[in-house]
């Protein structure tokens, strides 16, 4: 027997399926500057938000972190985790889900598959960084760590900042020849490099976005010029790093919420004293971007629950035109709300008959 299902007890459900639907429909790129949109809108929203470091739990192969946040109307949380050593086991680094809720009555009004949308939402809010901190006449872009997160940064780059070359290095060529693969037929000009160094060669702005559970040193000092605009994606863990400390000292910082960067970003290099600008300050006009072509400008990036937090208000909206969702039984809903064991009962009664 099934249980009658009640409207109160479904909850919209994007499914991974669903959601490379929906992406598609939509088109990558124009995906990446709508979601690219919402982000920047609730940045510039940025006090409304409460806000927390996310809660981590670390393990000797990585870890597992819950990232919540609400403007007070809707509530949101990814689950997500960091796992270097998947890759090599046929597992994705990262995989996540998320949840928003209203927060007038707690019900989740969505649920939804984030491992694609983590991917999507962390290149968004990579371009729109770079929008206010790369030099204007940015075209070249060099990509070190090819793997599952570098097409979607590529193609945000494109979309957003008219990026039209990228030099590509990963310590696997294999990982190369699937982003070139991948890339192919986008009208960006791909160049595979056979070292870091040789990557970072004219590149206007160099994206790091490595996996390695250790403090790794994928760009030093030398390597990076006047005028570049560095995002720094992959070192988002205590003990987690991709820059040299040399770098840091260097370029001028800017982070989503610092007492979460301090935690887990290159800063985390840094005493807990150096000057950083928080990205909300610079998008709400309150503090400088870049200042001139000679700086070196550093996101440092962690990712933060707002960016997660719009990705998935993006995606909801989405929903009601596409319908690209299921049904889910997730909420139980007694015809009288006290009554919650007299459903199970009239359930298994049902179950007899
Ligand atoms: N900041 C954020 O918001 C955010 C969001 C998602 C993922 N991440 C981080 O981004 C990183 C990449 O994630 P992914 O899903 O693409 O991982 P992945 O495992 O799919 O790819 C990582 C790639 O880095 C390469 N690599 C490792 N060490 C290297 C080195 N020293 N030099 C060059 N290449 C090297 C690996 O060979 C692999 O191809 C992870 O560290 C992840 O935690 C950050």
């Amino acid at each position: 027997m099934t249980a009658e299902i009640s409207k109160l007890a479904i909850v919209p459900f994007v499914s991974v399926e669903n959601m490379m639907r929906l992406v598609l429909k939509v088109g990558v790129e124009a995906f990446l500057t709508g979601l690219a949109q919402a982000i920047e809108e609730d940045f510039l929203r940025w006090e409304s938000f409460d806000k927390t470091p996310r809660v981590a739990s670390h393990s000797a192969d990585g870890v597992i972190e819950l990232m919540p946040t609400s403007d007070g109307t809707l509530y949101g949380f990814k689950y997500v985790n960091g796992h270097p050593k998947n890759m090599r086991e046929g597992r994705q680094t990262v995989t996540a889900f998320g949840v928003l809720a209203d927060v007038g009555n707690g019900y989740p009004m969505l649920l939804s598959e984030m491992t694609i949308l983590t991917a999507l939402r962390t290149a968004a809010t990579s371009a729109v960084a770079a929008r206010y901190l790369a030099r204007k006449n940015a075209r070249t872009m060099a990509i070190i760590g090819n793997g599952a997160q570098s097409e979607f940064q590529a193609l945000a780059f494109k979309a957003l900042l008219g990026i039209d070359k990228v030099r590509l290095y990963d310590l696997d060529p294999a990982a190369t020849q699937k982003c070139m693969g991948n890339l192919r037929g986008t009208g960006i000009e791909l160049i595979s490099c056979t070292s870091a160094q040789e990557a970072v060669e004219g590149a206007d702005i160099i994206t790091t976005v490595t996996a390695d559970k250790q403090y790794a040193t994928i760009l030093t000092d030398n390597m990076v010029g006047p005028g570049v605009h560095i995002n720094a994606v992959g070192g988002d863990c205590p003990g987690k790093t991709e820059l040299h400390k040399d770098i840091l000292m260097r370029s001028d910082i800017f982070v989503e919420y610092p007492p979460q960067t301090r935690i887990e970003g290159e800063i985390q290099q840094l005493p807990q004293d150096h000057p950083v600008v928080e990205l909300w300050e610079v998008m709400a006009g309150k503090v400088e971007g870049r200042k001139n072509e000679q700086q070196i400008t550093l996101f440092d990036s962690v990712g933060f629950a707002t960016e997660d937090f719009s990705a998935l208000r993006f995606v909801r909206e989405k929903l009601q035109t596409t319908g690209l969702y299921e049904d889910l039984d997730l909420l139980a809903d007694p015809d009288e709300p006290r009554d919650l064991y007299g459903m199970l009962r009239r359930f298994e009664q049902g179950m007899k008959e």
